[in-house]
C-alpha cells in the first residue's frame, strides 16, 4: 500500500516553502511598498492572497500526480466533480489573515479521508519548521517525535483556543456568548487565527482544548486526526462523531472534553470554578 505520508509530508514542506517566501512582505508594513502581497476579498473580512493560490496549485498538482483517481476538496478551488472512495482535504494556507499581516501563525494542512474516515493528516508550520503528522492507528508525531496530549483534567486550569467564522459580523451564532463562558471557566482562551495549528497544539500538549463553530473540513481534517492519534478527543459541539460533516467542533486532551461540552450545552448554568 502507498505510504500516504511519504507523499503528503514533502508536499506540505514544499507548499510551506512558498508561504515562507512570501511571508513578511505584508499588506501595509515594512517591505509592502516595494512589492505588496496581492490580496482579494472573498467576503467582507475573508482574504485570499496569491500565496494561498500558489500553495494550493502545488499541492493539487502533487496529489493528482500521485493519486490520479482520488477526489480533492480544497479551499480555493472547491470539490472535484467526481466522487471517489478517497478524498483529500486541502487548506493551502490556514491563517491567511495572519500571513497577510506578517503575524507569524499560519500553516499548510492536508488530510486524506476514505469514505468519510480520516486516514492521514499533516499540518506544517513553515516559520518554525514544525511538521505535525498522523496516520490512523499509528500515532502522531512532531518532526518525527511522538506526540501526546496534556494531562490537564480541570477545565478551571485549562488553556484553550477558539476562532470566529468569517460571517461573525452578521451571523447571530457568533461564538461571543461561548467565548465569554469559557473565559470565566478556563485558565485562558486564545484566538490566534489558524484552526489547523490550534488542533496541532492540542495534540502537542501546548493547548488543552479548542472549539469553533462553522469550521470547514479542510481547516480541521488533518488537525483532528493528529489530536486523536496523540490520545485526544474530537467531537461536534453536541458530542457526536460526525465532525467532518457537522461544522461545529470540540477538540481536547480528552480529560476536559465533557466539561467543555457541558459549557457549550448549559451556558450560564454550567459550573464555574
Ligand atoms: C481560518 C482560520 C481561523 C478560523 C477560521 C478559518 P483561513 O482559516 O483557521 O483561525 O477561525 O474559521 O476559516 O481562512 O485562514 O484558511
Ligand atoms: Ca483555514
Ligand atoms: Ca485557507
Amino acid at each position: 500500500m502507498t505510504e500516504f505520508l511519504s507523499v503528503m509530508e514533502p508536499l506540505a514542506r514544499e507548499a510551506g516553502a512558498i508561504l515562507r517566501d512570501g511571508y513578511g512582505r505584508g499588506l501595509t508594513g515594512a517591505g509592502a511598498a516595494d512589492q505588496p502581497i496581492a490580496v482579494e476579498y472573498k467576503g467582507a473580512i475573508d482574504l485570499v492572497t496569491e500565496y494561498d493560490r500558489r500553495s494550493e496549485a502545488l499541492i493539487i498538482a502533487g496529489l493528482r500526480q500521485a493519486f490520479p483517481t482520488h477526489a480533492i476538496y480544497a479551499e480555493e478551488s472547491g470539490r472535484s466533480a467526481t466522487q471517489a472512495e478517497y478524498e483529500w482535504l486541502v487548506d493551502p494556507l490556514d491563517g491567511t489573515t495572519n500571513f497577510a499581516h506578517a503575524f507569524p501563525f499560519f500553516a499548510v494542512s492536508i488530510a486524506l479521508a476514505r469514505r468519510g474516515r480520516l486516514l492521514a493528516g499533516v499540518v506544517y508550520d513553515p516559520l518554525r519548521d514544525e511538521l505535525f503528522s498522523a496516520r490512523a492507528g499509528q500515532g502522531a508525531t512532531l518532526n518525527g517525535t511522538r506526540l501526546q496530549v496534556s494531562a490537564q483534567a480541570d477545565l478551571g486550569r485549562a488553556f484553550l483556543a477558539t476562532g470566529f467564522a468569517y460571517d461573525v459580523r452578521t451571523n447571530p451564532r457568533n461564538n461571543f456568548a461561548e467565548f465569554r463562558q469559557f473565559l470565566v471557566r478556563a485558565l485562558a482562551v486564545r484566538r490566534a487565527g489558524a484552526a489547523a495549528l490550534d488542533c496541532a497544539y492540542v495534540a502537542a500538549g501546548r493547548l488543552d482544548g479548542y472549539w469553533e463553530f462553522r469550521i470547514k473540513p479542510w481547516d480541521i481534517g488533518a488537525g483532528a486526526l493528529i489530536v486523536l492519534e496523540a490520545g485526544g478527543r474530537v467531537t461536534t459541539a453536541e458530542g457526536g462523531d460526525d465532525y467532518l460533516a457537522v461544522p461545529d467542533i470540540v477538540v481536547s486532551n480528552g480529560h476536559i472534553h465533557e466539561q467543555m461540552l457541558r459549557v457549550l450545552r448549559e451556558g450560564d448554568e454550567a459550573p464555574r470554578p
